[in-house]
């Protein structure tokens, strides 16, 4: 899942409480909220410094601060021997106009400082998470006004750091979702691969070369605005589904270590069907139509159409096959040409990539032919790093995402 960036601050523009209080409501990470804090806070309150101090266990972190001239930012105090941390054991604000007069305040961590009064706030009263100082040079009592004005500070950035907290575990449950359902992909497809002649390798393999073809039409601009940045995701990994529909051929069919007779290859022909058929059966059972089901059903449906009209299942013609399809077609010949199967010897690789250029107009989609060609040396490499007798991993550790 893609990381949420961090939003500049500008230039300290001044801001009203209020605003203050939206742009914590904004934050998506306790960074962004310790920026608001460190940008706008003292500000708004009128102190000559602030620090945003983090609980850490039995410990406050100072994770950042705005004053005058340097406090204690990036500094780790016992919560037991500071003020923050006595903000946040008691859930109360601490108000103390002269700290050489109080004995929570460590006078020697102190001493180097300007501060001579302060006011620390706890955010999240039932359950104090963090706390906000703010600090003035000269002895003084703040206003109520102020003091005010640092709880409503305390409480949107309590309010924020809850926002953040749940907006981290729903990304982390989103990831896992993800990564569960291309384990489950990968398990079926490796599932599907076992039963046929192909191989695992195979599965992992095709999904490689997707990518390579997909991201070189992308960036020449192929195919726009079909295929873009998304849908190439899409293709990778949905890609080892393509035939899934083989478990339901027969293993007499599906093992057969000669030539299918005709009739042989009219059941064959099936699994295209059948794939399309199981991967609509889990979406509807899901609920929702996802492009990665809309995706995967595509390519298991359309990998064996051909550019000419003359495949199957439906005899789809030119650009009428979907993209995914046409894609899938010319990864899944060129590895079938070059891997060893029981009952034939692999093509060298020079031979196929002349085969798949003769069939251009033919079998595959003239445009992703001409692609092939210019990137075929990065096929030729991850059939040797990955052929079927050596078991090694993807050369490109985002290609099988
Ligand atoms: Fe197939
Ligand atoms: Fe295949």
């Amino acid at each position: 899942m893609q990381a949420v960036p961090r939003r500049e601050m500008a230039a300290k523009p001044s801001l009203s409480i209020e605003e203050l209080a939206l742009e914590l409501s904004m934050a998506r990470g306790i960074d962004e909220v310790t920026a608001v804090i460190r940008t706008h806070a003292r500000d708004v309150v009128g102190a000559d410094g602030i620090t945003f101090v983090l609980r850490d266990g039995d410990e406050c972190y100072y994770a950042d601060e705005d004053a005058i001239s340097p406090l204690w930012k990036g500094q780790r105090f016992p919560i037991s021997t500071c003020v923050s941390g006595w903000a946040m054991l008691h859930r109360e604000m601490v108000v103390i106009e002269d700290i050489y007069a109080d004995d929570r305040v460590p006078h020697a961590a102190y001493k180097p400082t300007f501060v001579r009064s302060m006011v620390m706030t706890p955010v999240r009263r039932d359950d104090p998470v963090a706390a906000i100082g703010a600090y003035w040079r000269r002895r003084r009592r703040p206003s109520a006004n102020e003091l005010r004005t640092l709880r409503w500070i305390a409480n949107s950035a309590a309010v924020a750091l809850t926002n953040v907290a749940l907006y981290e575990s729903l990304k982390s449950a989103r990831d896992e979702a993800v990564r569960a359902r291309e384990a489950i992909v990968l398990a079926m497809a490796s599932l599907a691969a076992t039963r046929d002649n192909e191989t695992a390798n195979h599965v992992r393999r095709t999904q490689l070369f997707i990518r390579i073809l997909a991201e070189a039409a992308l960036s020449r601009n192929l195919f726009a605005p079909q295929l873009d940045a998304e849908q190439v995701d899409l293709m990778v990994k949905s890609a080892p589904l393509h035939d899934i529909g083989k478990i339901g051929i027969p293993d007499k069919i599906l093992q057969k270590p000669g030539r299918l007779d005709a009739d042989e290859i009219q059941v064959m022909k099936t699994h295209a069907e059948m794939g399309r058929a199981a991967l609509e059966t889990a979406e509807r059972h899901l609920g929702v139509c996802t492009p990665f089901f809309q995706t995967a059903q595509e390519i298991a449906y359309s990998h064996h159409e051909r550019w000419d009209g003359s495949g199957y299942p439906r005899g789809l013609k030119g650009s009428d096959i979907p993209l995914s399809g046409r894609f899938m077609a010319l990864v899944d010949v060129y590895d079938a040409l070059v891997s060893e199967r029981i009952y034939k010897k692999p093509m060298p690789h020079a031979d196929a990539v002349a085969l798949i250029a003769g069939d251009s107009g033919r079998h595959f989609d003239p445009q992703l032919v001409d692609i092939f060609l210019e990137v075929e040396p990065e096929f030729a490499e991850i059939s040797r790093l990955m052929s079927d007798e050596a078991n090694l991993n993807p050369p490109r550790a985002n290609a099988a995402s």
